[in-house]
């Protein structure tokens, strides 16, 4: 059988991301360039200065992608790109992109959901078993993601206001720790011990939805109120606070999930599955079920990467499911009608 070698683009938000990997599960190369430090004085990622950032690094990106796995475009089967959602400016440039290399080469065209994406860098781990249930935890979603089959993805809770690292982000900020303030929050909460009572959103019974703005928003008054008072809180226990309420939550759920629909597998994905707390309660708990496998990425792999769109795009070229050049950038893509929508366009 001929090799399959399909090269990812990912330019949803602030990494320019150029990847290739083989048979969907091997990477050959795999290069990001983070645009984190410019963001980080305006306390977040400002929409123009990430599609300018991209229009500059992209080729670069591309080049060294190409170089490190010592393949030309000859050797490629497809080109794989996030297609939403994501800042609208910065997915066009990689759009763009991928449309004029499919092009220029006589490549199919694969558009890729960023959370499928997310979901696939655990395929670049070890081989997925279906049933399997996605934690998809990122900066802009919060999702519990069902899979009977490749490409089949049923999203079963997500959240009704912010993201778990929404939240995170948000809290640092009060905080005034750096962006994105996800790791910052993690160190902390390992130095710290829980000693303040904050929310845990639980919402109807039997619901799999989540909500952190609440919890926010008790983090955020929590620090005011002490200011006010001219007392000292303990950033270190408020972290530690704040990270036990989300966990708690999202282990929870994850687990009578898990349950409820007998999966061989949980996989966790997107940037806050890089949460060392997270991750060591959703070990302990999974042990716990028999039958079920844990497998969560390496860090950077939960980060935004193109690898992770390659592993997805090669499920999908390998589907048949491909798009013309008139692809456009969506910033809404609903993962559920992601399949549709792909064949559609
Ligand atoms: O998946 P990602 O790289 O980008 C999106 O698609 O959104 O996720 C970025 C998010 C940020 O909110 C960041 O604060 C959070 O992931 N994050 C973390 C950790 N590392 C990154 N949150 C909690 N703990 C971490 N260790
Ligand atoms: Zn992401």
């Amino acid at each position: 059988m001929k090799e399959q070698y399909v090269l990812g683009i990912e330019t949803s938000c602030d990494e320019t991301a150029v990847a290739i990997v083989k048979n969907g599960k091997e990477i050959i190369s795999n290069v990001v360039a983070s645009q984190i430090e410019s963001h980080k004085r305006f306390g977040g990622v400002v929409p123009e200065i990430a599609s300018r950032h991209h229009v500059e690094q992209i080729t670069i990106v591309l080049e060294e992608a190409l170089e490190q796995a010592r393949l030309s475009f000859q050797d490629i089967s497809g080109i794989a790109v996030t297609a939403g959602p994501g800042l609208v400016g910065a997915l066009l440039v990689g759009v763009e992109t991928a449309k004029t290399l499919a092009y220029v080469h006589q490549l199919p065209l694969i558009p890729v959901h960023h959370i499928a994406g997310h979901i696939y860098a655990n395929r670049l781990v070890t081989e997925m078993k279906f049933p399997l249930l996605a934690l998809v935890v990122s900066g802009g979603h919060t999702e519990l993601v069902l899979m009977k089959e490749h490409g089949d993805f049923q999203v079963i809770g997500e959240t009704r206001d912010d993201a778990a690292g929404e939240a995170y982000d948000k809290v640092a900020r009060t905080l005034n720790l750096p962006y994105p303030g996800g790791p910052h929050i993690d160190r902390l909460a390992s130095e710290g011990e829980v000693t303040i009572e904050l929310p845990r959103a639980w919402l109807e019974e039997g619901s799999y939805d989540f909500s952190f703005s609440g919890l926010k928003s008790a983090v955020i008054n929590t620090v005011h109120n002490a200011n006010q008072k001219g007392e000292v809180i303990e950033p270190a226990n408020l972290a530690a606070s704040f990270q036990a309420s989300v966990v708690d939550v999202l282990v929870t759920k994850t687990m009578k999930a898990a349950q409820e629909y007998n999966v061989k597998q949980v996989i966790v994905a997107g940037g806050v599955a890089a949460n060392k707390g997270l991750r060591a309660r959703l070990d302990h708990v999974i042990r716990q079920l028999d039958h079920v496998e844990l497998v969560v990425p390496p860090i950077h792999l939960c980060t935004d990467n193109a690898a992770m769109i390659a592993a997805a795009g090669s499920v999908f070229l390998e589907k048949g499911i491909h798009s013309n050049l008139t692809l456009n950038a969506y910033p809404g893509l609903d993962l559920m009608k992601f399949n549709e929508q792909s064949l559609i366009i």
